[in-house]
């Protein structure tokens, strides 16, 4: 069963969350800790606590970041969850390059895929075959998508690649991302759904009802890892 912890708002879960993972970042005693960010809104609170209120307490030298999905655009688009996160916390607390791990989407999907792959090789510790994230941070769509694997392409959550180019299925926009597989089996698995636009979803999948085998998010179990559900009061709004 995930571990769900409620705040009152995604102010005060990006807060909470924060404490928490300076705390867990502690306590690891390996000299690499390899994260995957999410991207989106969600994270962008989140970010900020962590530049403005964690700059000397987190171990920094021991992460390395990665992200769980990238749009395939250039680093310096609006859309890229890399400029996101560098705007709001790589910058800001001068985070190593040599340990920050972005997707090329200025380059051709697949070729970023596969690139993008070969770093996965190289930096994160593997398992019977599988890279093994100690940490993987997700949000949610209010379709149930998570990553950048949507309900349209649930295939990717049987991927035998480590990545996939993906498409939105609205705007089209090619993304690469983690495949269901990696997702689960990372040591720790933290959704942060905030919100009333995903107070459906999060019922459906959390009281596993209605049609929750649909959503990716659902399909998110870890193999031998933990999973948490990090959610503000309006997305369990159904749950009450
Ligand atoms: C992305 C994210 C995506 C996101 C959800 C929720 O690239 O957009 O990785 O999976 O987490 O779409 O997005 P919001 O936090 O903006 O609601």
């Amino acid at each position: 069963m995930p571990l769900v912890y409620v705040q009152p708002d995604n102010q005060t879960v990006a807060e909470e969350f924060a404490q928490w993972l300076v705390d867990w970042a502690k306590e690891q005693d390996q000299d690499k800790i390899t994260i995957a960010l999410s991207g989106g809104s969600t994270p962008k609170v989140l970010f900020k606590i962590l530049a403005e209120q964690y700059a000397d307490a987190m171990p920094w030298d021991k992460l390395h970041f990665f992200w769980g999905d990238e749009r395939c655009v250039p680093p310096n688009d609006e859309d890229s969850n890399f400029k996101m996160t560098k705007e709001l916390l790589l910058d800001p607390i001068d985070f190593p390059v040599d340990q920050t791990h972005r997707v090329m989407g200025e380059i051709n999907p697949e070729d970023a895929a596969r690139a993008y792959e070969k770093v996965i090789a190289e930096v994160v510790d593997h398992e019977d075959g599988w890279p093994v994230f100690d940490l993987i941070m997700l949000g949610m769509g209010s379709d149930g998508h998570t990553a950048s694997i949507f309900p349209h392409e649930m295939e990717l959550l049987e991927a035998d690649t480590v990545c996939a180019v993906a498409a939105h299925p609205e705007s089209r926009q090619k993304r690469v991302t983690l495949t269901g597989k990696v997702l689960n089996h990372a040591r720790q698995i933290c959704f942060l759904v905030t919100g009333d636009s995903k107070k459906e979803k999060v019922y459906e999948i959390l009281k596993q009802e209605g049609n929750y085998q649909d959503y990716p998010a659902a399909h998110i179990q870890p193999i031998d890892g933990q999973l948490s559900w990090n959610l503000d009061e309006a997305a369990v709004a159904l749950l009450k």
